[in-house]
């Protein structure tokens, strides 16, 4: 007998950045981070797990067509992580199939250009968990698979929820209070809409997971990010969540890729995600802000030249209007050459 469950897992992007790790073992952060979560239209990671008391070779992952290599010892320990919930509860019914004890065979594909700076790793990791937990019938709630998840990627941690999701960096040194919580479902803020400019879909340059450790080995700016303007803006962050307010909500997060990306600068030797055409992509919401009087469009980027713009519903036209005229030919984009990808938010 086969035994088999799928999910599909969202991308987030995320508006206070996730970046530097007090323990790269487990995977604890050294600052709170907090995210939209993008709709599963556009941008997931599908993936079924199955098991059979008759797969004789092992654990293995397919991903996009490709065997993938599960060696790595994130990938192992969400595997060892889950197999010891389900053992609990074979130990406590001992009437349950034993699926703790059989090799487990992934299929995962991704409705988007992997490692392209697009959150791949979140939503990939992100779907390999919620997938084991559904074959294996766990009760756990997301918060508590989010602590699995963030050992297979940190920021997939934030893509078991939907809707606006914040990690809570914790203080155990067992990263046992290093999980993510729901701020806010989607429906809360429903005329959010993402806007994904595909500056450069070739893999990026400097893994975030090795660039943060960079930053934190070298970087002065970063120590004052962390015990300083992450906490500030974490709490901004909620209360315009909570309250709607889009003014608020753009600035802090332009204000956190900002200071993200100023201590990629200030590590050394210096990283820079961002190329002309990503910084083009600034000056742009800066110009749209700026003839609308008002904040109605935020950037951010991530590990990237990629940028995403957040923008309300209602702005649409002004904000996708603006962006073909000055972009034009910078931005390659993606799935038949589109400029962009309007994403609404899951
Ligand atoms: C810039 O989650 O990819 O996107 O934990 O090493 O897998 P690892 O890092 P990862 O880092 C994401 C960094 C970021 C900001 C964010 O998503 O919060």
């Amino acid at each position: 007998k086969v035994y088999r469950a799928s999910t599909t897992a969202p991308v987030n992007i995320a508006v206070v950045k996730y970046w530097g790790k007090r323990d790269p073992k487990l995977n604890l952060p050294t600052n709170s981070s907090l995210s939209v979560t993008l709709s599963q239209a556009d941008l997931r990671t599908l993936t079924t797990a199955s098991c059979a008391a008759s797969f004789a070779d092992g654990d293995s992952l397919m991903l996009n067509g490709e065997l993938s290599d599960i060696s790595g010892a994130r990938t192992q320990a969400c595997f060892r992580e889950l197999r010891a919930r389900r053992a609990a509860l074979e130990a406590a019914d001992p009437s349950l199939p034993k699926l703790s004890q059989m090799a487990l065979k992934l299929v995962s594909e991704n409705n988007f250009p992997t490692a392209a700076g697009l959150a791949s790793s979140a939503a990939g990791f992100a779907a390999l968990v919620q997938a084991i937990a559904n074959l294996y019938e766990l009760p756990d709630s997301p918060s508590q698979l989010s602590l699995v998840a963030r050992q297979g990627s940190g920021s997939a941690c934030r893509s078991l929820f939907g809707g606006y999701v914040a990690w809570r960096m914790g203080d155990k040194e067992d990263g046992s209070d290093s999980m993510a919580d729901l701020v806010a479902p989607a429906s809360h803020w429903p005329n959010m809409r993402a806007l994904i400019l595909v500056v450069s879909a070739a893999k990026k340059g400097v893994s975030s997971t090795s660039g943060m450790q960079q930053t934190v080995a070298t970087s002065g700016l970063f120590q004052q990010r962390i015990s300083n303007i992450v906490p500030a803006n974490m709490a901004s962050m909620e209360q315009a969540v909570k309250a709607r307010d889009f003014a608020k909500f753009a600035e802090v997060t332009m204000r956190e890729s900002n200071s993200f990306h100023a201590c990629c600068a200030d590590t050394y030797p210096p990283i820079f995600y961002m190329n002309d055409v990503s910084k083009a992509a600034i000056r742009a919401v800066e110009s749209i802000n700026a003839k609308a009087g008002k904040t109605i469009a935020a950037y951010t980027f991530d590990a990237g030249p990629n940028c995403v713009v957040y923008y309300l519903d209602e702005e649409a036209p002004t904000v996708l209007g603006a962006f073909s005229d000055v972009l034009g030919s910078g931005v390659t984009g993606w799935k038949e050459g589109s400029a962009g990808v309007k994403s609404s938010v899951k």
